[in-house]
């Protein structure tokens, strides 16, 4: 999703915001662009495409300044074009945005008078705070006027002409941080942007607005109030991004789930025994828990949902945020609503969590963003601990978030009396053994690697599972097609002839993700109705499940012997490294794929 930038310097600057908008590029984006004030002279450049484009053109066509805002961003009102392009600007103020003006075209109804450039929401913001300044309001209120305005969500970032030291920030629903340094002030999407800037940072809080210039950033809330926000310090590994000699960062954290896994499942357990704030965290007073989530972290809520329904006898709603928010699911004042997010800034998931927010007993969530809004907004937010989650398409945080709904789960089950204390112990016992199992199955990378180049001609990919193992199914095949662009579905093992095994012809791959549990024969009884038409099966199983089910299959993954009811957390990985490979070979831009965004803070 778009991303902005903003420096207040004591040194030029386009350097500096180029330097930001690469550690945005993590985000996804189809167009780049920056602005300046020099010698109180606004002006911009801006070029559709990679980074690498406005680079070239500032080569060319230096933008001299040492104030400037910069903005990377991806396209949802008008296509990526240099015109659509941000920062948007008149002869006296300049904008970069992040969300959406939902009343956009209102305004643009109201500004009858002016002339338009793009397509863009955004324009309506420069071309209303224009309005306020012909009408002789000074910046700082003719921003803070044209705020009472705007619909939707959003993170601004205003220049001025005329202005050499304010830049105004907003932030309404789109995160935003300001950012402290040595006579310098930045402003940011995110920590990881201003990182090589400044660890000292503020979170702007939901209606803010900061007048920021060189000596320090005034804040006021909502209503204009001058407002008080900590300033925190952020740990350095916590900004650092770097791919660690990996050639991707999916590689590198799809590397790094063993020791991430370890410390999440450290940080939530202690002499046998799940440690959760117990004070706060009640399933006794439970008699429903409401799951939700986008993509990857739905997936992980599915699977879930098969823990807290088996281990604690707990009624399970799982739903994807943009649909949940729009129903009308009943919420009783004894229901735990859960929201599962990376990022903490998903769109849908915040609505979502706010939808639910006073109608629920506990409202948690299950973050790996520690100062995401989500998190925030939640009773009690619970780290995944995976560190900065840089590829687009979410490895480690999957891998994190089973973790810690794998140990809430365990709690459910102990607090409601469904388990015993050795239960309790055993469970912890195989979840810690997890670490080394999914660096068992990493060793599986270089057979993977070998073998993904028949799915990468593929045209369409099945992955199948039963049980826990139907939820991973499906991120299995949004992990291949997110990055690969191959058509993939995950199907529960049964309903394959229900209908998609209309698919299955010898040009089809079907991924059979078999553990061997007590389903595994019903599983291979599936497996064999694809094979019998000529579907060629990649199985992965264990060493007792290859001994029993290998004929005719196309290809075996060994797996680790793992304790079926967790095997979703271990056989992630060699789906990641199916995803990862496939794509390699096809060649894909693998940690930025096509039309994607890392966070999507739009709805
Ligand atoms: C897929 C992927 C997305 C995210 C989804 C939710 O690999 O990363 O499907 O899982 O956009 O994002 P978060 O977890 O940040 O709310």
């Amino acid at each position: 999703m778009c991303g902005i930038i903003g420096v207040l310097g004591d040194r030029e600057v386009a350097p500096i915001l180029v330097e930001a908008l690469k550690r945005l590029e993590y985000r996804g984006y189809d167009s780049t662009g920056i602005a300046t004030v020099q010698n109180g002279i606004l002006d911009r450049r801006r070029a559709v495409g990679k980074l690498v484009n406005l680079s070239d053109l500032l080569m060319h066509d230096p933008l001299p300044g040492k104030s400037g805002i910069g903005h990377t961003r991806w396209a949802t009102h008008g296509g990526p074009s240099e015109a659509n392009a941000h920062p948007h600007r008149t002869g006296r103020v300049a904008v970069v945005h992040n969300g959406i003006i939902e009343n956009f075209r209102e305004l643009r109804m109201r500004l009858n008078g002016a002339t338009w450039e793009s397509e863009t929401d955004t324009e309506t913001v420069v071309q209303l705070c224009a309005n306020y300044l012909d009408q002789g309001l000074p910046p700082r209120e003719a921003a803070a006027e044209t705020l009472k305005h705007l619909k939707g969500a959003f993170a601004l970032a205003f220049l001025f002409q005329g202005e050499d030291d304010l830049i105004v920030a907003a932030r309404t629903g789109s995160p935003l941080v300001v950012g402290y340094g040595q006579g310098e002030m930045y402003v940011g999407s995110d920590a990881i942007t201003l990182a090589p800037l400044t660890n000292m940072l503020t979170y702007l809080e939901e209606g803010d607005y900061a007048f920021v210039t060189r000596a320090g950033a005034e804040i006021y809330d909502h209503a204009g109030r001058r407002a008080n926000r900590d300033m925190q310090r952020i740990e350095a590994q916590k900004a650092r991004i770097d791919k660690g000699g990996y050639r991707h960062f999916m590689a590198k954290e799809i590397f790094e789930q063993p020791t991430v896994l370890a410390r999440c499942l450290g940080h939530y357990t202690r002499g046998g025994r799940v440690v959760i704030h117990e004070g706060e965290v009640d399933f006794t007073q439970t008699d429903r828990l409401t799951l939700v989530a986008c993509g990857t972290a739905y997936y992980a809520c599915l699977v879930a949902k098969y823990w807290f329904e088996k281990l604690a006898v707990l009624p399970v709603d799982v739903d994807i945020a943009s649909e949940f928010r729009y129903r009308a699911p009943p919420i009783s004042k004894r229901s735990t609503a859960l929201f599962v997010s990376q990022s903490g800034e998903t769109a849908d998931t915040l609505a979502a969590l706010r939808h639910v927010r006073d109608k629920a007993a506990t409202v948690l969530s299950v973050v790996n963003v520690s100062e995401s809004t989500i998190a925030r907004e939640s009773d009690l937010a619970l780290p995944i601990k995976a560190g900065i989650e840089v590829g687009v398409a979410s490895t480690k945080a999957f891998v994190c978030q089973l973790g810690v709904l794998a140990n809430l789960a365990i709690l459910a089950a102990r607090q409601r009396g469904q388990i015993g204390a050795a239960q309790e112990a055993e469970l912890i016992r195989i979840l810690q053994g997890l670490p080394a199992l999914t660096s068992q199955a990493l060793a599986l990378d270089d057979t993977i690697r070998r073998h993904t180049g028949t799915l990468a001609r593929a045209q369409t990919v099945l992955f199948m599972g039963r049980g826990a193992m139907f939820p991973l199914a499906r991120e299995g095949a949004l992990k291949l097609k997110e990055i690969s662009y191959i058509n993939a579905e995950g199907h529960a093992s049964g309903e394959l002839k229900h209908g998609p095994i209309a698919l299955v012809d010898k040009t089809v791959p079907v991924v059979v993700l078999a553990p061997r549990d007590g389903l595994f024969d019903k599983t291979v009884s599936n497996m064999q109705e694809v094979m019998a038409r000529e579907g060629r099966v990649w199985l992965l199983t264990d060493r007792d499940g290859a001994k029993q089910a290998s004929d005719g299959v196309w290809k075996v993954l060994t797996m680790p012997v793992i304790e079926p009811l967790f095997a979703p957390i271990l056989y992630a990985i060699p789906a990641q490294l199916i995803a990862y490979y496939t794509a390699v070979h096809k060649g894909t831009d693998v940690d930025r794929p096509r039309n994607l965004a890392k966070s999507v803070t739009v709805e």
